[in-house]
């Protein structure tokens, strides 16, 4: 593949490391573990692996909050143990993307306390430091993005510093060139070793509009993201790193537009190769965020997917995911975890719906095999710390929803439901540990793990895997000009794939119904390419609870 192209034929695997696979029995994921697993995703095909984060961290956030960005966490391992894991990587042909969280540090990083030591630390302002208003209360009203103030109050110096997340997760302050040159510089150290790219973590906040620090009644605004030099500052790091290596990037971008995607993910290469959008997982949000029992209409999740399959085309480069581990299991959530069949099938239709678009598609870990949601019935067996300040907040402070209501909330929408460990075998914890797990184990790991489907021709893997296979196999999945069937249904999303040699008709049943196959002229005489169901007997039949079926013409 050309330098630099490699993106978009690639299909990626998300791991969140804490929870793919323990090695020394301390109930955390690690690095060794990872690698002993590496086959797995081999015989799976993906072509690169998504670390989230593994440097040191006080593990505020799991992770995201970064203590010493060229080290590695205790709990995972050593610095060897990540050598070993890129060669072994390497040597499968799987490449290695890190996750690169620099918008803000932990409050344990060096530049800190550093900065949080005098007003006259030549670090202080590598951070954002602003006084208390006259009249009191905090700078601005601008609410982070883990509930309350963005505002922490530093009893030493007298001044508040800004956290768009938990108050661990103090923000940089990109407007300073020394902050930028650092982060360049570290960047420029673990490309010298080898990986392969980098996922950065809500790169669209790292410059924040002037509005953004002042309070409302100033004409001041909640929104961090898209600021005034955020496209300045990622040409700066293109230029300054990222052109000089054959990286994969994809920029975490809340609040993109489409507009603004083709400046982040533009073919000009002068930023990013691609950018997630959350248009499609907000959809189910309301005036409590994410915390509700909400279901997206299918209508909207086709308006929005169409809208960025059209929008990128030809100019810019799409990601494709339903989940990752900010997000709820897709198949509990756009399809059917209700009976083992179902799921499957609904499993495996998402997987069609997303995978025979345009762009790079993304699985979460144990997404392949389907897993689902927790059946969370306590707080207790929550860890994140959104979910519990959401609670907190929701519950004890706002009195929105009763205890009940919020557990609702957090089986359907928590983060906590893509981060319990990965199902491996029907062993004690799934195979994860066979110490205590640092999260409970979805109680399912009997039913749904990877021992009983790698083998099995019928399985999620084993469709997964014929749908990676394809994408490698049939340029049109890359190339292909997508046009959508039938906007209003809310049964079924059908769309076409059309390049100058030949045309995709894919269709998807999104309902738990027997439904009319819908196009039956259009895919008459086409050849069946993949079905999640046996073969239909003729192109005219019914299609069945979550069919879905791709043809070629
Ligand atoms: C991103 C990460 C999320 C994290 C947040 C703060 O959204 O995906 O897990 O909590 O940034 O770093
Ligand atoms: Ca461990």
């Amino acid at each position: 593949m050309e330098k630099n192209k490699w993106f978009q034929k690639s299909v990626v695997y998300q791991i969140y490391p804490r929870s793919f696979m323990d090695s020394n029995g301390d109930g955390i994921g690690d690095l060794n573990g990872i690698t002993t697993r590496l086959d797995y995703l081999a015989e799976l095909g993906v072509d690169v692996i998504w670390l989230s984060p593994i440097y040191k961290s006080p593990n505020d956030d799991n992770g995201y909050d970064i203590s010493d960005y060229q080290n590695i966490m205790n709990e995972f391992g050593s610095m060897e143990d990540f050598d070993k894991l890129l060669d072994a990587a390497h040597s499968r042909g799987l490449k290695i993307v890190m996750d690169l969280v620099v918008n803000h540090t932990s409050d344990e990083h060096a530049w800190f306390v550093e900065s949080k030591s005098s007003k006259n630390n030549p670090k202080r302002d590598w951070y954002i430091w602003r006084d208390a208003p006259k009249d009191g209360g905090v700078p601005t009203e601008a609410i982070s993005c883990f509930s309350g103030t963005v505002w922490e109050w530093d009893e030493v110096t007298k001044q508040y510093y800004l956290h768009i997340f938990s108050k661990k997760q103090p923000d940089l302050n990109w407007d300073n060139p020394e902050v930028r040159k650092t982060v360049f510089d570290l960047m420029d150290w673990w490309c010298a070793k080898g990986i392969d790219g980098f996922r950065m973590d809500v790169i669209s906040m790292i410059s924040k509009a002037p509005e953004y620090y002042l309070p409302l009644s100033e004409g001041g605004c909640y929104n961090p993201t898209n600021g005034p030099h955020v496209h300045e500052y990622i040409q700066e790091m293109n230029r300054e790193v990222l052109s000089r290596y054959d990286l994969m990037t994809v920029g975490e971008t809340p609040g993109v537009t489409v507009e603004e995607a083709k400046k982040y993910a533009g073919a000009d290469g002068k930023e990013l190769n691609m950018v997630f959008q959350f248009e499609l997982t907000d959809l189910d949000c309301n005036e409590t965020g994410k915390w509700n029992t909400n279901r997206a209409h299918l209508t909207d999740i086709k308006r929005v997917l169409s809208k960025w399959q059209h929008g990128l085309y030809g100019t810019a480069w799409n990601s494709l995911f339903w989940d990752n581990h900010d997000q709820p299991r897709c198949v509990s959530r756009f399809g059917n975890d209700s009976t083992p069949q179902l799921r499957e099938a609904s499993a495996k239709m998402l997987a069609v719906c997303l995978h025979m678009l345009q762009g790079t598609p993304y699985i979460y870990q144990g997404e392949e095999l389907g897993m689902t949601n927790y059946p969370f019935t306590a707080l207790s067996e929550c860890r994140d710390i959104e979910a519990l300040n959401a609670y907190r907040e929701y519950v004890e402070e706002k009195k929105c929803f009763t205890h009940d209501e919020m557990i609702k909330n957090i089986r359907k929408a928590s983060r906590d439901n893509a981060r319990t460990p990965m199902q491996w075998d029907d062993t004690i914890n799934g195979g994860f540990s066979v110490g205590d797990p640092w999260i409970p184990v979805n109680p399912n790991y009997t039913e749904i793990n990877a021992s009983a489907q790698v083998s099995d021709p019928n399985s999620v893997f084993s469709f997964y895997k014929a749908l990676i296979r394809l994408r490698h196999e049939m340029p049109i999945i890359t190339d292909g000009e997508y046009t959508l069937l039938d906007p209003e249904s809310e049964e079924h999303f059908c769309y076409t794939r059309q390049n100058k040699d030949t045309k995709l008709i894919i269709l998807c049943n999104f309902s738990d119904k027997v439904i009319e196959c819908p196009y039956t002229k259009e895919i008459e005489g086409g050849e069946l390419v993949i079905c999640n169901y046996e073969a239909p007997n003729s192109e005219k039949a019914p299609m069945r609870a979550y069919e879905a079926r791709v043809y070629k013409i």
